[in-house]
């Protein structure tokens, strides 16, 4: 099969790497890709908005299938775009895809079919929206509804912070569209959990849990980021609490779906708090996580080809997929800076020295391939994941590897899978 994988960061990286593991696969493009996917698939440089492009693209050089990495492009409806062409591709239709692409859409789904989160009110107008928080008072979390690329919630610890959250969402027009309506939650405490499932309809195949360590800083300190690094599985999660997470959680919000008219296909990401009460959901993706498909995927024995076509075709629910012994551990090395400004263009040296060792992979996020070195292109520049037969073989060979690769200003959180590692 020729394979066409949209997107250009570490996830991205990271599904193209495991299809070249697949007997069915004979050619692999990424568009755009980034400097990692160029050393084995064909970069195609195609906006991932350009449906039309890539659709055409997908045509002439006799696509069999297409996997959709991040969410903008499904948000913007690509999975039905493809389909109405007769193009096989992978993911959640856009009606599905509101689930990530409005809070406030999540949360009325969630209070719908009794999915336990954060208690919240949503708001349009400034005014109302400070009174709100004023009457609330600190900490207390701050979301704009659509996309913000990220930078869309604020964790506020203070009335200070929240009341100039709400001043920034809904007043300075920063945040666009995205501002205009806000989701102002109650703060929950605990540690945080992804658990990725492979979905179709009523179908909910969990993958292995991992957690993500959002702040930039070692200590869970300073701001949120897309991901500073990721370890899976998570040996806090007993096999009830995953049970627990999966009957009471996805499977009755996959469900929800399919009943509401809008069936969930392709990777449903839940990201939980485990609270003092139980588990609670932060929010819900469409997509594989980044960085959490750099430590998930390594470990997935199946042919990801195989669930794939199992899902386009409606049969997920009697294929069995199969996970490795061991672990796997992702460290991410940012640009100085990230996830504020950052330079980009810096020379990265060690790829080849970090590469050799059978147990690191070194996963591409942001970076391209230049003249004859590999540079830096993004804020997260590497995940450098490492496996082994426990998070502590692991994460040694996730460091070791980090220990072998320099750029300017590179910045990394040496505390990955501690909070796993403090009970073991
Ligand atoms: P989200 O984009 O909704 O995932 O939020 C990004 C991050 O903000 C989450 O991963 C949490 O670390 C934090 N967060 C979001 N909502 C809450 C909440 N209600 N209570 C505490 N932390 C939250
Ligand atoms: N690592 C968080 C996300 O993919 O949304």
């Amino acid at each position: 099969m020729n394979v066409l994988v949209i997107g250009g960061g570490g996830r991205e990286h990271t599904i193209a790497w495991k299809l070249t593991q697949s007997p069915k696969v004979k050619k692999i493009y990424c568009a755009p890709g980034n400097g990692g996917t160029a050393q084995f698939a064909q970069n195609v440089p195609i906006d991932v908005h350009d449906f039309a492009g890539l659709a055409q693209f997908a045509k002439d050089e006799g696509i069999d299938l297409t996997i959709v990495g991040p969410e903008d492009p499904l948000f913007a409806g690509i999975v039905d775009f493809f389909e109405q062409r007769n193009l096989p591709i992978y993911g959640p239709h856009a009606d599905a895809a509101r689930m990530e692409g409005s809070k406030c859409f999540a949360k009325k789904m969630m209070s719908r079919y009794n999915i336990p989160t954060a208690r919240y009110e949503s708001f349009i107008d400034y005014e109302s929206a400070l009174a709100y928080v004023r009457e609330q008072g600190a900490p207390i979390v701050i979301k704009a509804d659509g996309l913000a690329a990220g930078k869309g919630v604020v964790v506020a610890e203070s009335l200070e912070e929240a009341e100039n959250a709400l001043f920034d969402m809904m007043k300075t027009g920063s945040f666009g569209e995205a501002g205009a309506r806000v989701v102002i939650e109650e703060c929950m405490r605990g540690e945080e959990l992804t658990l990725l499932s492979f979905v179709d309809g009523e179908t909910v195949k969990p993958m292995i849990a991992s957690q993500d360590h959002k702040q930039v800083f070692d200590g869970d300190k300073g701001p949120n980021t897309g991901g500073m690094g990721t370890y899976a599985p998570v040996p806090q999660v007993s096999a009830a609490l995953m049970e627990q997470i999966v009957e009471t959680i996805v499977k009755p919000i996959a469900k929800g779906m399919v009943q509401e008219g809008f069936p969930f296909k392709g990777v449903l990401y839940t990201g939980l708090m485990l609270t003092a009460v139980g588990p609670k959901v932060v929010e819900f993706n469409v997509r594989f996580g980044d960085p959490e498909t750099q430590v998930v995927l390594p470990l997935l024995k199946t042919d990801l080809v195989d669930i794939v076509l199992a899902t386009i075709s409606g049969e997920l629910a009697s294929l069995d997929i199969q996970w490795k012994e061991g672990s796997a551990v992702c460290v991410v090395m940012a640009a100085p800076g990230y996830p504020g400004e950052y330079p980009k263009g810096a020379v990265i040296e060690g790829l080849a020295d970090a590469k050799a060792d059978d147990n690191v992979f070194v996963f591409h996020a942001g970076t391209k391939q230049a003249d004859d070195a590999v540079v830096t292109n993004g804020g997260r520049v590497l995940g450098v994941t490492g496996i082994g037969n426990g998070l502590i073989e692991a994460r040694d060979a996730a460091y070791a590897g980090v220990k072998k690769l320099r750029f300017e200003g590179a910045h990394y959180r040496t505390d990955i899978a501690a909070k796993a590692l403090r009970r073991v």
